[in-house]
This record gives C-alpha cells, sequence and structure tokens, in this order.
C-alpha cells in the first residue's frame, strides 16, 4: 500500500512537467504545431491561456484582443514572431515584452494603441521588424521608444496621429534600412528641423518617400518631409519674420533709450562734480576773477597787435 501511493502524484507532476515543455497542451480553437500558434480570426477577446510553453511563432492577428499581460506572454521566453495586427490593443507598457527578449518580428499594426511607455521596447534588441501602422490614436513617441532595439531593419509608422518625432529617437539605429512615414499629420515648424535634417542625410529607403508629407503648417502643406529640410532652415534659421523685426526694433530702442540715460547721468554727475569742486576751491575764487581780467587784457592786447601787423601800409 504505502508502495503505490508513492509514484501515483510523482508520474502525475511528471507528465505535467512533460506537457509543459513539450508544449503538448493548446488553446481552445488555436491550431498548434512545430512550436507555431495559429490563432488567426477567432473572435477572441482575450489572449488566449493555455499556450504551450516553447512556441516560437504566435499568430493572434484578427480578434479582439485588447491587452497583451506580460505575466503570461513573458512564459514564452522562446518567442521570435509575435502577429497581433487587427486587434484592439490600446496600450503598451513597459514590461509587456519584458520576457520575450528574442523577438524577431512584432506586428502591432491596425490596433487601437493610445499609448506606448518609453521602456516597451527596451529589451528588445534583437527585433528586426517592427510594424506599428495603423494606429490613428497613437499621437507621440518617446524619443527612448528605440534606444535599444539597435537591430531594427524595418521600421513602418504609417497612417498614426504622429505630428512629429524627435531626430535623436531613430539616429542611433545603424542598421535601420526602411522607414515607413505617410499618412502621418507631420508637423513641419521648427521642432521639426533636426528630423528633416536626420531624413536628408542617413541612406534610408524611403519606400513611400513622396506620400509622406507636411499637414502644417499652412506654407509648407503637401511637401514631402524628405525634402522640407531645405525651407525649413530657411525660416528657422536665416529667415526674420515680422516679429522677429518688432523685436530688434524694441531692442534698437532699448539701447537708445539706456545711452540716453547715461549720457543724462553722465552730464548730472559732472555738473554735480564741478559744483562741489568749486565750492571746496571757494578760496580761489578771487584769483580766478583777477585771472580773468588778465585774459581778456591778453585778447585784447593781442587784437591790436594783430590790427597793428595786418594793416601796417595803411597807418
Ligand atoms: C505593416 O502592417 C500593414 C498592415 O496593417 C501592412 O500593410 C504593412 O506592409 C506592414 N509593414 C511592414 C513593414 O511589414
Ligand atoms: C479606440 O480608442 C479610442 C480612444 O481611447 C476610443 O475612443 C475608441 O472607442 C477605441 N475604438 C475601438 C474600436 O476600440
Ligand atoms: C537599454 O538596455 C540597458 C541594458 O540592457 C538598460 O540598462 C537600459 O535601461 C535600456 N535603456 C532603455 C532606454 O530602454
Ligand atoms: C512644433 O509642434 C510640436 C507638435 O505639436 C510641438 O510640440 C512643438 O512645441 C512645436 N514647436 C515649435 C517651435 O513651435
Ligand atoms: C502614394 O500614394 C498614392 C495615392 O494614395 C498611391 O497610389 C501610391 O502607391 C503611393 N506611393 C507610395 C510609394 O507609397
Amino acid at each position: 500500500m504505502p508502495l503505490t501511493s508513492g509514484p501515483g502524484p510523482r508520474l502525475l507532476l511528471f507528465s505535467f512537467g512533460m506537457g509543459l515543455v513539450s508544449g503538448s497542451k493548446c488553446p481552445n480553437n488555436c491550431l498548434c504545431q512545430d512550436q507555431e500558434v495559429f490563432c488567426i480570426g477567432k473572435q477572441l477577446t482575450e489572449y488566449p491561456s493555455d499556450m504551450p510553453l516553447n512556441t516560437r511563432r504566435l499568430y493572434l492577428k484578427d480578434n479582439r484582443i485588447t491587452s497583451l499581460p506580460a505575466m503570461q506572454l513573458g512564459l514564452l521566453s522562446d518567442l521570435v514572431y509575435l502577429d497581433c495586427h487587427n486587434n484592439r490593443i490600446q496600450e503598451v507598457m513597459d514590461y509587456t515584452f519584458i520576457g520575450v527578449f528574442k523577438l524577431i518580428y512584432l506586428d502591432l499594426s491596425s490596433n487601437n494603441l493610445t499609448s506606448i511607455s518609453p521602456f516597451s521596447f527596451s529589451v528588445l534588441s534583437n527585433l528586426v521588424r517592427l510594424n506599428i501602422s495603423n494606429n490613428p490614436h497613437l499621437l507621440s513617441l518617446d524619443k527612448y521608444t528605440f534606444s535599444n532595439t539597435t537591430s531594427l531593419r524595418f521600421l513602418d509608422l504609417r497612417n498614426t496621429g504622429l505630428q512629429t518625432l524627435d531626430s535623436d529617437s531613430l539616429h542611433h539605429l545603424l542598421v535601420l534600412q526602411t522607414l515607413y512615414l505617410s499618412g502621418n499629420p507631420w508637423k513641419c515648424n521648427c521642432s521639426f528641423l533636426d528630423f528633416a535634417i536626420y531624413l536628408i542625410m542617413t541612406h534610408l529607403e524611403h519606400s513611400d518617400g513622396q506620400n509622406a508629407t507636411c499637414m502644417e503648417p499652412e506654407e509648407l502643406m503637401g511637401w514631402p518631409i524628405k525634402q522640407v529640410g531645405n525651407p525649413l532652415q530657411y525660416m528657422c534659421i536665416t529667415h526674420l519674420d515680422h516679429k522677429d523685426y518688432i523685436f530688434l526694433l524694441l531692442i534698437g530702442f532699448c539701447i537708445f533709450a539706456a545711452g540716453t540715460v547715461a549720457a543724462w547721468l553722465t552730464g548730472v554727475c559732472a555738473v554735480l562734480y564741478q559744483n562741489a569742486h568749486r565750492k571746496s576751491n571757494g578760496d580761489d575764487a578771487e584769483d580766478e576773477a583777477g585771472h580773468r581780467v588778465y585774459v581778456t587784457r591778453q585778447i585784447f592786447r593781442s587784437t591790436t597787435n594783430l590790427d597793428q601787423s595786418r594793416f601796417p601800409q595803411l597807418m
């Protein structure tokens, strides 16, 4: 009796462990084969349970999934391919992909992303292809979003709500080949200049180059953002508009006013100093008067001399 009760639970545990390792389980309605799991178009509203732990490729596209649970996703440490195209995912958090660091392909296109936390992709240093297109409510990306995805070759940012991108967010992606940027309401103001220059300087393949255009401001509407660097440089660096002229005028006036005040102050000081000096030398006043008389006499004398020298013949 004691011998038979021993191996029972142990066997159960063993088969459970084998089940986890070999991936013998499979989510309802999904198809599992050769480390691939297909749950395509199954009207799933949440991430399916019973995912085989050795899954390498996971196809979740065309469902209604609203969020990706970090805990369950993190169990799939061999995952290299994750396709979530056409779901209703609203946000990606800092820890969402923390356990799936081997990921090479990530498709989040056609969801309802409103925000991507700055460190969401921070462990995805093997990621080669990232698709965030068709998320019209995604209005901004932090400049650190791509700071650790250094293997990225394809980045699709089409048809989002992005108005601007920090030039620092991409410049370290040395193997980036293809960047899609069309269908976004790019706002080509002076803050956009650095990114526009980055687009000119890098040798990226802009497959949609002519279709990625500025939406704002009005005078640059329709300009391809790859060519907007020069007009922006003119507008933002060399060109002065009305405000600048008013500013310069004000500066000029201020300098003029300051000069006038300074001159007046100098005058006042000089007069005060002279008065003080005169008062302190009050005893010499008579001398001064005497000197004046002497000088006048001298002048008088010299003019009479002059008269004599000028008209000697007449006399
Ligand atoms: C990204 O997904 C869209 C579909 O939403 C697709 O048309 C596009 O080709 C994909 N981009 C890349 C680079 O794979
Ligand atoms: C997408 O997100 C926006 C803003 O959060 C929300 O108003 C809208 O209902 C969502 N759409 C869908 C289809 O879930
Ligand atoms: C990049 O990865 C390093 C180490 O893996 C980590 O310390 C750092 O916080 C990450 N940076 C970002 C911005 O994700
Ligand atoms: C340009 O537009 C962006 C996005 O609206 C804004 O954050 C930034 O402050 C603007 N820059 C300038 C110089 O107006
Ligand atoms: C640009 O947009 C036009 C019209 O929307 C489309 O026909 C064309 O294929 C696009 N070109 C590229 C390179 O994406």
